[in-house]
C-alpha cells in the first residue's frame, strides 16, 4: 500500500517518491506507465538480490519487461571506476540501449554507483531508485547526486543526474542490520537540525518507537525527510548555494569516514561530524552550549558513538576536510547550526578552533593502547567463544587458572573479584591476559571502575544496580574503550519471554553492549523463551550471553552457538557438576557437531 506521494518538481527532470509498505511487487505497475523502454537492468547487490531481488524480477516481468541483474559486490568500495567499467562491459554485452532503464536496487552504494553508470553510460539512461536501506530511502536515493569515490576524496566522481521515481518500500527495512538502521537515523537527525525543529523532537519523543522498526513512526520520518530534501533541492537542484546546507556534518564526516578505511558506516561518520560541526559552532558563539548538547544526547539515544576512537591525529583530519569538495576558493566551507532547524555556512573557521574540537572528540584508549591480545567481534561471523569464570585464591592462582583455560581453548575469562580473596595486580593480569577479559564484582562496584581503568574489555554490571552509579560506571567504561554487559539473574525460573524482551530492549536503548541471563531452565517451554531470545537478540543486534542452568539448561547452553550466540559458559574444573560443562566437554561436543 502507498503511504505517501511526494512530486520532486524540477520541470523536465520531475519525478516522484513513493513510500509504502508491501509496494515492492509493485514496482513493475509504476514502471509501465513511465517513459522508459521495455529493458531494465537491475544493478544490485547479492546479499540485496538474495533478499529482494526475485520479487523485482516478478514484478517487471508480469508488466512485459525484459530484465538483466547485475551483481556488484557488497560494499563501499565497489563504489569505484572500476566496478563502474565491469558495468559499462556488462550492459554493452547484454545490448543495454537508450530506452533501457536502470533500476537500483539496494542501499547508498549501489543507488550512487548505479545512477552514475546510467548517467555516463551512452550520455545518460534513464534510471529508477528502490533503497533499501533507510540512509539510501532519507537521503541518497532522492535529489540526484550519483558518485563514485576517487581513493583520495569519497564521491570525488560524479554528476548530478536525477531519477525517473524513487520506489520504498518500508518492509524492506525489516531485514536491515541494526547498525546500517542506527546510521539512516543519522541523516534524519541531520535534516532535523538543518530544517525542521519539529522533526527533532518528533524524533526524540519516538526514538523508542523508531528503534522498534514502528511502521507510522517510519513513514513518517522517511517522508519528512524526503520532502526537506526536495525543498532544497527544487530551490539549488546543482548545490550552488542553498544546496549545500544538506552537507551538514559532512565534512568532517567524510574525512573521519575515509580515514576508518570505510570501516564507519557513513551516518556513523556523519554523526560524529554533526557533533564536531555544532562544537565548533558554539566555540565561535553560534550555538547555545545546551543545543549542542540536545543534539549530542539524541545521536547518544539513537545509540550511535560521539567520539572518535580511529587511530588518527586531528592534522589527519584537518588535511583530509581540506581536500573535500566542499572546499571553494581554497576556504574550508562548514555548515554549521545556528539553532535547531537552522544552520549557517562559514569560511572562516581557524584552523585552531578545529583542533580544539577535534582533540577533545578523539579517544584512543589510553589503557588499551599497547594490548596485543585477541580483540572479540562478536558482531562478525565468527565461532563462538568459551567463557570461563575465575574465582581462585590470590594472583598466582589466578595467573595459572588463566593460562591453563587459555591454553585449553577459553576465548574469554571473567574474573569474579568478589570471589577472589587477597588482593590482585588486576593491571598485570589484565595486561598479560592473551584473551579479553571481563571484570565482575557483586558487591563493590567500586572494584569494577578499577577494572575499567586497568584496562579490561568488558564489565559486567547487574541490572538491579541503582541508575546512578550505573550510569556512572558505564560513562566510565565507554571513555575507556570497555564494553557494557548487563547481566540479569534469576536463579530459580526463566522470566517471561515479553519481560525478557522488553529488558533487552530497554537496556540495548539504554546504552549496554551486551546482555548475559544466568537463569534456570525447568521446562522445555524455558528452553524455549530462552532460544527465541537470542534469535531475536540476533536480529536487533545485541549479543547475549547466556547461563541456563539445571540439565534443560545446558541443553539450551550447547545450542546457543547453533543460532548465532557468540559466547558459551563453562567450568575450568575438569570434573564438573551435574547441569555444567568442562571447556573439553564443550570441545568434543562441538567438534562432533563440526560448528
Ligand atoms: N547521493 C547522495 O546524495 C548520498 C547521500 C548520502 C549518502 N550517500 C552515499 O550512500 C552510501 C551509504 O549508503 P548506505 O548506508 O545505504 O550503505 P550501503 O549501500 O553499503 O548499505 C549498507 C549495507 O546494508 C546492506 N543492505 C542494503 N539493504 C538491505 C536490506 N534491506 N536488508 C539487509 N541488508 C541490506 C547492504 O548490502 C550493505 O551491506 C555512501 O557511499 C554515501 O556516500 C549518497
Amino acid at each position: 500500500m502507498i503511504l505517501k506521494e511526494i512530486l520532486v518538481d524540477l520541470g523536465d527532470n520531475s519525478y516522484k517518491i513513493c513510500i509504502g509498505t508491501g509496494i515492492l511487487e509493485k514496482i513493475g505497475d509504476s514502471l509501465k506507465n513511465l517513459d522508459i523502454g521495455k529493458k531494465c537492468v537491475i544493478i544490485t547487490n547479492p546479499i540485496v538480490n538474495q533478499l529482494y531481488g526475485d520479487k523485482v524480477v516478478k514484478s517487471l516481468k508480469k508488466n512485459n519487461f525484459r530484465t538483466v541483474v547485475l551483481e556488484v559486490p557488497d560494499g563501499e568500495k565497489h563504489k569505484s571506476l572500476d566496478d563502474a567499467k565491469i558495468l559499462y562491459d556488462k550492459l554493452l554485452a547484454n545490448n543495454v540501449d537508450r530506452k533501457s532503464c536502470v533500476l537500483a536496487l539496494g542501499g547508498g552504494v549501489i543507488g550512487d554507483l548505479a545512477g552514475f553508470v546510467a548517467a555516463t553510460y551512452a550520455r545518460g539512461i534513464p534510471f529508477v531508485q528502490v533503497p533499501t536501506t533507510l540512509l539510501a530511502q532519507v537521503d541518497s536515493s532522492v535529489g540526484g547526486k550519483v558518485a563514485v569515490n576517487h581513493p583520495a576524496v569519497k564521491n570525488g566522481i560524479g554528476a548530478f543526474y536525477q531519477p525517473k521515481l524513487v520506489w520504498i518500500d518500508i518492509d524492506t527495512l525489516g531485514t536491515l542490520p541494526d547498525r546500517e538502521f542506527k546510521s539512516g537515523i543519522a541523516e534524519v537527525i541531520k535534516y532535523a537540525m538543518i530544517a525542521d525543529s519539529k522533526l527533532f523532537y518528533y524524533l526524540k519523543r519516538n526514538i523508542s518507537k523508531l528503534k522498534q522498526h514502528d511502521k507510522k513512526v517510519l513513514s513518517n520520518i522517511i517522508s519528512e525527510s524526503c520532502r526537506i530534501k526536495k525543498d532544497i533541492v527544487e530551490q539549488d537542484e546543482k548545490e550552488n548555494n542553498l544546496r549545500m546546507i544538506l552537507n551538514y556534518g559532512h565534512t568532517f564526516g567524510h574525512a573521519i569516514e575515509n580515514i576508518s578505511n570505510y570501516q564507519l558506516r557513513h551516518g556513523e561518520a556523519v554523526a560524529l561530524g554533526m557533533i564536531c560541526a555544532a562544537e565548533v559552532s558554539e566555540k565561535i558563539g553560534e550555538l547555545n552550549k545546551e543545543i549542542a548538547n540536545e543534539q549530542e544526547n539524541l545521536i547518544r539515544l539513537v545509540g550511535l558513538n560521539t567520539s572518535i576512537k580511529q587511530k588518527t591525529t586531528t592534522k589527519e583530519i584537518i588535511e583530509k576536510m581540506e581536500h573535500d569538495k566542499k572546499k571553494i576558493d581554497d576556504k574550508l566551507r562548514l555548515v554549521l547550526p545556528k539553532s535547531i532547524g537552522m544552520v549557517t555556512i562559514k569560511d572562516d573557521v581557524s584552523k585552531k578552533t578545529l583542533r580544539t574540537v577535534l582533540k577533545k572528540r578523539l579517544i584512543v584508549p589510553s589503557v588499551n593502547k599497547n594490548k596485543e591480545r585477541k580483540q572479540l567481534d562478536v558482531t562478525k561471523k565468527s565461532r563462538f567463544n568459551i567463557c570461563v569464570c575465575i574465582s581462585e585464591n590470590d594472583q598466582k592462582e589466578v595467573l595459572s587458572s588463566i593460562e591453563k583455560a587459555v591454553q585449553n581453548g577459553a576465548g574469554l575469562v571473567e574474573l569474579r573479584l568478589d570471589l577472589i580473596k587477597n588482593n590482585l595486580d588486576l593491571r598485570a593480569i589484565i595486561k598479560g591476559c592473551k584473551v579479553p577479559v571481563i571484570v565482575t564484582d557483586r558487591k563493590n562496584k567500586e572494584n569494577l571502575i578499577h577494572g575499567i581503568e586497568a584496562g579490561c574489555d568488558y564489565i559486567d554490571i547487574e541490572l538491579e544496580v541503582d541508575n546512578k552509579i550505573r550510569g556512572e560506571i558505564v560513562k566510565k567504561a565507554k571513555k575507556h574503550g570497555c564494553k557494557v554487559i548487563i547481566s540479569m539473574h534469576d536463579y530459580h525460573m526463566t522470566p517471561s519471554y515479553s519481560k525478557l524482551l522488553q529488558i533487552m530492549h530497554q537496556e540495548k536503548n539504554a546504552g549496554a553492549d551486551i546482555g548475559k541471563i544466568v537463569t534456570m531452565a525447568n521446562s522445555i517451554e524455558d528452553c524455549q523463551i530462552l532460544l527465541d531470545l537470542l534469535i531475536e537478540s540476533k536480529k536487533i543486534g545485541f549479543p547475549i550471553l547466556l547461563f541456563a542452568m539445571g540439565d534443560l539448561g545446558r541443553f539450551t547452553r550447547v545450542i546457543a552457538p547453533m543460532i548465532g550466540s557468540k559466547f558459551v559458559y563453562a567450568s575450568i574444573k575438569d570434573e564438573v557438576e551435574s547441569g555444567q560443562f568442562s571447556i573439553s566437554n564443550l570441545n568434543s561436543i562441538y567438534n562432533e557437531l563440526t560448528l
